[in-house]
């Protein structure tokens, strides 16, 4: 079997439930942008088959939330002229597709899914099917466009890896390498985003802390407070990276620095290092809020037009469509369903 030369193509997606924090934008919307003004060919995803797994939004949230979400890649640079842009669930191929991976998949795989033991805790018993099979369907979401470069944070590498090892498993049982083995993207300064209040967690959506996330719709006052009361230990700035070492929520305010500046954490400690934290947290907050309020005050302006936001998504889904159907009839036709010529 030979493996074909797949054109390079960039798929990504995030959920649409919960406001985007600075993780969200650092770790993912800030890199979609990049490597689309970049000119790759970049399909971005509002995945919101994935965001009734663990409760249902409610039918308006649902709707809301995937306005606002597009609103938000928009507002960051998105542009529906160069991406294609749209809402999952307008896609048909991606569950289709999906239903089928979950036939390649093997449980043994799916047990190892860290994300699920984190998301389902104590009660896996009670957690839907959905939340366990969810990295076949996301899979599908990256396969049905023959994608073959995915930029995520580093807490989707597993999934991806999962991908991975779907295609090539589909690849080997039909004999046919149909499907690209696609590369996960987890580069820059802020892979992972922790907490402002524990630099041992994540940046979430779902920390019930406030305190713990920036998010893009914080206005300038509050952003300048969160970093103002971000965890700190008490030592000033070391002179190097390494001379952190061991420090997560200093580290993580030295890596949203260089994020945020464009720069490497390297140069944020040549430029700032030794200084104590009240010399260093105003410089961060005013580069933050430089930075995001931007990005807050048009999308709100572009939330004011629902329809508009609308006409961008199904013109997406539409152009998403006209790729991920023909992979679908490939893949029909590769398992021998009877269909249509
Ligand atoms: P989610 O909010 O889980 O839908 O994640 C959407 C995207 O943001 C994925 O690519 C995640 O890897 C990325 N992401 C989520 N949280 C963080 C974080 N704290 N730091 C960096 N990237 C993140
Ligand atoms: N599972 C991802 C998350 O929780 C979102 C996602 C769904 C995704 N499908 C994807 C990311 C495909 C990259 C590619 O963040």
């Amino acid at each position: 079997m030979t493996t074909p030369k797949f054109p390079r193509r960039v798929f990504s997606g995030i959920q649409p439930t919960g406001d985007l924090h600075l993780g969200n934008y650092l770790g993912a919307v800030k890199r979609f942008v990049e490597m689309q003004d970049a000119a790759w060919e970049t399909v971005y995803c509002i995945v919101d088959l994935h965001a009734i797994t663990v409760t249902w939004p409610g039918r308006d949230e649902m709707t809301r939330a995937t306005r606002e979400l597009t609103a938000a890649y928009l507002a960051c640079g998105l542009d529906p002229d160069k991406s294609i842009l749209f809402n999952q669930s307008a896609v048909s191929a991606h569950a289709e597709i999906g239903w089928i991976f979950s036939c390649v998949a093997r449980l043994g795989w799916m047990n190892r899914m860290t994300q699920f033991k984190d998301k389902a805790g104590k009660n896996a018993e009670r957690s839907s099917l959905g939340l366990y099979a969810y990295p076949a369907l996301q899979a599908a979401d990256i396969l049905a466009y023959h994608a073959t470069h995915v930029p995520v944070g580093e807490d989707q590498r597993q999934h991806i890896e999962l991908a991975r090892d779907i295609a090539q498993k589909f690849n080997l049982d039909y004999g046919a390498a149909y499907f690209p083995l696609p590369e996960p993207v987890i580069d820059g300064a802020a892979t992972r985003v922790m907490s402002l209040r524990d630099g041992t967690k994540k940046m979430s959506k779902s920390d019930p802390s406030d305190q713990s996330r920036i998010t893009l719709k914080d206005d300038a006052d509050s952003i300048a407070k969160k970093i103002r009361k971000a965890r700190t230990d008490p030592e000033p700035l070391g002179e190097t990276l390494e001379a952190m070492e061991g420090r997560a929520e200093a580290l993580n305010l030295v890596r949203i620095y260089a994020a945020l500046a464009e720069i490497s954490p390297e140069a944020v400690m040549a430029e700032h290092g030794g200084k104590s934290f009240s010399d260093f947290k105003p410089v961060r907050a005013d580069l933050a809020v430089e930075k995001l309020a931007g990005i807050t005050a048009e999308m709100n302006r572009l939330l004011s037009d629902p329809a508009e936001i609308d006409r961008v998504l199904m013109n997406g889904a539409d152009r998403a469509a006209e790729i991920a159907l023909k992979v679908r009839k490939d893949t029909y036709d590769i398992l021998g369903f009877v269909s249509r010529p």
